[in-house]
């Protein structure tokens, strides 16, 4: 909070500047950190650089609509905040804090398997989530099944409005920073749905990432499009996926009853030279049609990389890193100004690009070669 008081910073990019002064450097480099050589991390938002305008004029935009529905579910503007890990390591409250600045913006949340505040901790921020926006539940897939349909069951009773299982994880992407710096969670962090239930958490190893070790150790890398079946027989909510980057595996997993996916290459740190997620939307988009819903991560930074994955066909998108700048920075209040930032910056840039409302965005508003010589 201090922090705000003497700086405030005036985008996402100054927050994580600042952040880099709030944190220690375990934290700082595993919320920060890509795989390997960090390509398709940069790719992520050279991919948004790459792409321009082509604004439309003489419309009157003097009153802007930036509200939407995703799988029927209200979101104030076109955004959810992405499932992080360890949202403690950045502020004590932690995911909890990151629930309230999303429910109090209308903004929609997706809470980690891996979080520091538990599945119920987080749910009661938002009581009725039919009135706010959605809070949806990530699932990591442990070997335990038991463990897994235990997740589920609380994710459900508890209120979470989608189950959405990360498929771009079987293992660990490897990033050498956290390997470096042996990553283990800090005296007092613990995984809060899984400790007391299981006993589970992160351990400490000499030469390794710990998180690495738990990946390998508990989750599950054998799961197939066979598997899906079983989770959707687990509870009735709607299931998305999260970390597809290709046309097939899309129309495959619509095939399968999957209501959204997220188009996403978990930031950048999964598969080091994968594509970057925008470079990847079309794609999905035209595979998919209106048969389920496009959302896509990766590189969000600006209001007008929002408006340039809805032009592409998304029809929400997800925000990770500046939500952890945000909350370390100022807790509740760094998330919130966040989002207000990212809320500003796409109704500016709908108004100069001459779309009022959501349904005016579309693929015309982007350049391509074809335009250029027409
Ligand atoms: C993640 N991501 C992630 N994804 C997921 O499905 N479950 C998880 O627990 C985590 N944990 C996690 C921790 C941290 C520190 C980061 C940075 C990312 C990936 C995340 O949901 C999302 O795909 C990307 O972060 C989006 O890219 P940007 O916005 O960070 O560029
Ligand atoms: C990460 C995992 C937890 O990206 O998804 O760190």
């Amino acid at each position: 909070m201090e922090k705000l008081k003497s700086f405030k910073p005036l985008n996402l990019f100054e927050y994580e500047q600042l952040a880099t002064e709030c944190l220690s450097q375990m934290a700082l480099d595993y919320y920060a950190s890509g795989a390997w050589d960090e390509i398709t991390l940069r790719d992520n938002r050279a991919a948004f650089e790459r792409l321009k305008f082509r604004p439309r004029v003489l419309v009157d935009v003097s009153d802007r609509n930036l509200a939407t529905k995703i799988l029927d579910q209200p979101l104030q503007i076109p955004l959810l905040i992405a499932p992080m890990a360890f949202q403690c390591l950045a502020n004590p409250q932690g995911e909890v804090a990151t629930a309230k600045a999303a429910a109090d913006a209308g903004v929609g949340m997706l809470l980690s398997t891996l979080s520091t505040k538990s599945i119920e901790e987080v749910a009661a921020v938002c009581p009725d989530t039919n009135l706010h926006a959605p809070q949806w539940f990530q699932l990591y897939i442990h070997k335990d099944r038991g463990l897994t349909r235990a997740l589920v069951e609380r994710a459900y009773a508890a209120g979470y409005k989608a189950l959405c299982i990360t498929v771009d994880a079987p293992i660990l992407g490897r990033r050498e920073r956290d390997k470096r710096n042996e990553f283990a969670l800090p005296p007092g962090l613990q995984l809060a749905n899984l400790t007391n239930l299981s006993g589970l958490n992160i351990p400490h190893e000499e030469g390794e990432s710990g998180l690495f070790t738990y990946v390998a150790g508990q989750l599950d890398p054998a799961v197939t499009w066979d598997d899906l079946e079983w989770f959707q027989s687990l509870c009735p909510l709607p299931l998305v996926l999260k970390g597809i980057l290709r046309g097939d595996d899309a129309a495959r997993a619509v095939e399968c009853g999957v209501k959204a996916i997220v188009v996403s290459n978990h930031g950048g740190r999964q598969l080091d030279g994968a594509i970057a997620s925008l470079d990847a939307l079309a794609e999905v988009v035209d595979a998919v049609g209106d048969r389920a819903e496009v959302l896509l991560d990766g590189g969000i930074r600006r209001g007008t990389d929002i408006l340039k994955a809805l032009a592409l066909g998304a029809k929400a998108v997800l925000v990770g890193r500046p939500v952890l700048w945000g909350l370390a920075v100022a807790g509740e209040a760094g998330v919130a100004h966040v989002i207000e930032i990212l809320r500003d910056e796409l109704d500016v840039a709908m108004a100069l690009s001459g779309c009022a409302s959501l349904e005016k965005i579309d693929s015309s508003l982007l350049f391509c070669e074809k335009h250029h010589f027409a």
